[in-house]
């Protein structure tokens, strides 16, 4: 895998970084693509030169699925090891982000409060519950999760998010860190040509990467986006502010939205599901039901399913569940659209699910298809499922 040849697009709240810290990100962004070309691909050669020769000799047959792969890896020293550096990784990424934007947070702050010029509005619900399943673990070892607030009017979450997505996805999200909904909006066109919704609400719509496409696609569209987290909204609010985008941002829970009846042309979320517990996950399709007018359409954007994966790819797809705090992430990966569109009273027939070419194709051609978290796996494909009312 080559460098990168861009740099993340600057926007108002975007934090700066002095050097030190951008060598540090810059290092963290290169350690993980040194683990995804050097590192993570000997774990398969281990795999088929040590372990499953060892498993089949003592059970008599090779490993049935990912889990049984998983046990029989976990003791060997290289899949250790790339497993330990992994997790350094991932907690190095969140820490380098953080130190530059505890350094500047007032500025930060100041900034969100300065940059409202597009025409998009902010309503934050201080009485919001957090759900449990983001409060009980630090999801993906973010330190605070996306709703802890240190100070008034902060928007830290939204920054450090902002940063080390970018260093996260090594660059393969585009400069805007936008190529789920930018994949998203192409597959919309390709398959929908006549679809001109007039509203469209992003689920989860953390710091509005995804968001934003859909405006430039949809520029007679009402563009609205619901999270649980207020610093991420705070901060998704200027970001959208800044780049001219109008987008209207309430801090909701997406299991219980306060939108009235059939008032969506177009619902779709990105990567929300997989951070959602299952009894979340089946609200949420409901209410996705509810909100959308006839004909509309709900798209929900994940990295592929385990079910077309060879389960050895399955097994290192599964890594975040044991190693990243990630707890949804392995059944997230087994939902069966059809059985979920019936459950939440759409019309089996009207599923589908299409693996969407990445709109971004400098990334596309430089993704590895390593199945290790940062390449998000498929090389250059995003699973997209959905239903249409
Ligand atoms: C991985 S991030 C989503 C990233 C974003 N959609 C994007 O494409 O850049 C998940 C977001 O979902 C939010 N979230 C999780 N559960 C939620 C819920 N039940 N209702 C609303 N937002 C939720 C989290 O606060 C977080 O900001």
């Amino acid at each position: 895998m080559q460098t990168q040849d861009h740099e993340q697009f600057a926007h108002a709240v975007l934090p700066s970084a002095t050097a030190d810290e951008f060598s540090r990100q810059e290092f963290v962004k290169s350690y993980k693509k040194h683990l995804a070309t050097q590192v993570s691909p000997n774990t398969k050669v281990v795999y088929d030169t040590q372990i499953k020769p060892a498993f089949e000799k003592e059970h008599g047959r090779a490993p049935k699925n990912r889990h049984e792969i998983r046990k029989a890896m976990n003791g060997n020293n290289h899949y250790q090891t790339w497993s330990s550096l992994l997790r350094t990784s991932q907690e190095m990424m969140w820490k380098s982000c953080q130190v530059s934007v505890e350094r500047q947070l007032g500025d930060l702050i100041a900034a969100s409060k300065s940059t409202k010029s597009a025409g998009g509005t902010l309503k934050l619900d201080p009485n919001l519950e957090t759900p449990r399943y983001h409060t009980a673990v630090d999801i993906h070892c973010q330190p605070g999760g996306y709703h802890t607030e240190i100070v008034d009017d902060d928007v830290a979450a939204g920054a450090v998010y902002d940063r080390a997505v970018y260093v996260y996805a090594m660059g393969q999200l585009g400069p805007m860190n936008d190529d789920m909904g930018a994949s998203t909006v192409a597959y919309l066109k390709h398959a929908y040509p006549d679809l001109a919704p007039k509203r469209i609400l992003d689920l989860g719509c953390s710091a509005g990467h995804s968001t934003v496409p859909y405006q430039a696609a949809y520029p007679d569209a009402e563009i609205y986006g619901v999270d649980v987290a207020a610093p991420m909204l705070r901060y998704a609010h200027a970001r959208c502010e800044s780049m001219g985008v109008p987008i209207h941002l309430s801090q909701q829970n997406a299991e219980s939205l306060d939108f009235e009846d059939s008032s969506f042309d177009l619902i779709v979320s990105h990567i929300l599901v997989h951070e959602t517990s299952t009894a979340a996950f089946r609200n949420i399709m409901k209410e996705c039901h509810r909100l959308l007018s006839p004909g509309g359409i709900a798209v929900h954007v994940e990295t592929p399913p385990f079910k077309d994966m060879n389960d050895f790819d399955a097994f290192l797809l599964d890594w975040d569940t044991y190693n990243n705090n990630e707890p949804f992430w392995s059944k997230s990966h087994e939902i069966d659209p059809p059985s979920a569109a019936k459950d939440a009273g759409f019309d089996p027939e009207k599923t589908f699910e299409f693996m969407a070419p990445s709109a971004f194709e400098a990334a596309k051609a430089k993704r590895t298809n390593v199945f290790q978290g940062g390449d998000f796996g498929g090389g250059g494909f995003w699973y997209l499922y959905g239903f249409q009312k």
